[in-house]
């Protein structure tokens, strides 16, 4: 049980030599647009969240853009250079990490490889020192009973589905496995929080799928605060109760799964949640009338819809240029609309995804393929497309914000 607050929190990695030199030449160096001070290379900041007990929140984000570096300040393996973090009410920007009652679980498992999978969950218990009060009164630290290792050990496997494994050695298991053993090394102390940096993806796909829904099901199981990192927004999407989005060691937005999804907060997080990818019209014409606003998008106009228009105007928007979002399960094919030709055509089973050539922009719809025939739409074939406006996303061309 545990609630884990994030106030303000920064990390600097301060500047080495090789940083340094790296600046020069940074044009060609740098993937990522990390804001770098005097002090260093800032990989976090500005992170506030409140995490709820029990609840199970996803760090999802392109590499670098400091995710990893969050959840090591949370696991105190990363000292914070600002703001506080707190677990259970509790400050703990300068608490031991084995003081936290924090696990964490890493990509690579890291199980030791000489014991069985039964020593290496027990191993963390092992460790583990319980305070005690004797009949004098007096507080010792002792070591945990053996009955009661062996009882938490046999209850994490089972919650894992390996008891059967207990007595092999690491090298005899599956990745899948394997990623069980760590889990269960890291459950069996029952800590408050739960940490989880990418702990899915060193295996294939068909076992990551596996192990999601375990995770899921584990969820239910146990009285832990979750913090997951992945950079895969479907694990996201699939895992977390809230998402948290970041870019460049900021926050973009923190939200449910859906609302992340059907309300991306800018153009970012737009592109990054969805697959496939939202579809950007840039330099769109966006009219206010009488009635309300249209949208036009390559020569086609579109009335938007009584609620869009409202948050418009209340937010007093006026006739500009903006960046149509719309995503591909949201295109449709039709007798009107924009013209375009089939460029590229792939059949995925239930449904096509069509890669469309329109005034030089590559534009992807996703059909159903149970009403029509995907033979129809051949590479060169000629099409129209159309969306509701009530599925349109807005963008303004500068701050990349969501209008509405
Ligand atoms: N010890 C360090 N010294 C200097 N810079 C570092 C250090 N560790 C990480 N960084 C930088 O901080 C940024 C954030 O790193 P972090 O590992 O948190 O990214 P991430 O989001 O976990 O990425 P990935 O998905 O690749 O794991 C990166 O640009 C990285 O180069
Ligand atoms: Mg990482």
């Amino acid at each position: 049980m545990a609630e884990v607050i994030l106030k303000n929190v920064r990390k600097v990695y301060p500047n080495t030599e090789s940083k340094k030199k790296k600046k020069k030449d940074e044009a060609v160096e740098k993937k990522n647009n990390l804001e770098i001070t005097d002090e260093g290379v800032v990989a976090v900041q500005n992170f506030n969240i409140d995490v709820a007990d029990k609840e199970f929140i996803v760090l999802v984000g392109p590499s670098g853009c400091g995710k990893s570096t969050t959840l090591r300040m949370i696991a105190g393996l990363e000292e914070i250079s600002g703001g506080e973090l707190f677990i259970d009410g509790k400050q703990m920007n300068d608490v031991a990490p084995k003081d936290r009652d924090i696990a964490m679980v890493f990509q690579n498992y890291a199980l030791y490889p000489h014991m069985t999978v039964y020593e290496n969950i027990a191993f963390p218990l092992k460790l583990k020192k319980i305070a005690e009060t004797d009949a004098d009164g007096k507080t010792h630290l002792k070591k945990m009973p053996n009955d009661e290792i062996d009882r938490r050990v046999r209850e994490a496997a089972e919650v894992l589905d390996i008891t059967q494994f207990l007595d092999r050695k690491p090298k005899a298991l599956s990745g899948g496995q394997r990623q069980r053993v760590a889990i269960g090394r890291a459950i069996v102390r029952s800590p408050k929080v739960l940490l989880m940096d990418e702990p899915l993806s060193n295996l294939d796909a068909k076992l990551r799928n596996q192990m999601r829904a375990e995770i899921i099901k584990l969820r239910e199981k146990i009285d832990t605060t979750f913090i997951y990192v992945t950079h895969d927004q479907v694990e996201a999407m699939t895992l977390g109760d809230r998402i948290v989005i970041m870019r460049d060691g900021y926050i973009q937005q923190i939200g449910t799964p859906q609302e992340v999804f059907n309300h991306p907060a800018n153009l970012f997080v737009a592109g990054f949640i969805g697959s496939p990818q939202m579809n950007f019209f840039e330099n769109c014409q966006l009219t206010k009338t009488a009635g309300g606003y249209t949208l036009t998008v390559m020569g086609e106009t579109i009335t938007l819809t009584a609620e869009q228009s409202a948050k418009l105007a209340a937010a007093g928007v006026e006739s500009r240029s903006v960046t149509a979002g719309v995503r591909p399960v949201h295109i449709s094919l039709g007798e009107s609309g924009i013209p375009a030709e089939v460029d590229v055509s792939e059949l995925m089973g239930s449904e096509l995804h069509l890669h469309l050539a329109a005034n030089g922009q590559d534009v992807v719809a996703v059909i159903p393929t149970a009403n029509i025939d995907p033979m129809a739409y051949a590479r060169h074939t000629a099409v129209k497309f159309g969306f509701d406006a009530k599925l349109v996303h807005l963008f303004d061309a500068d701050s990349e914000k969501n209008l509405i």
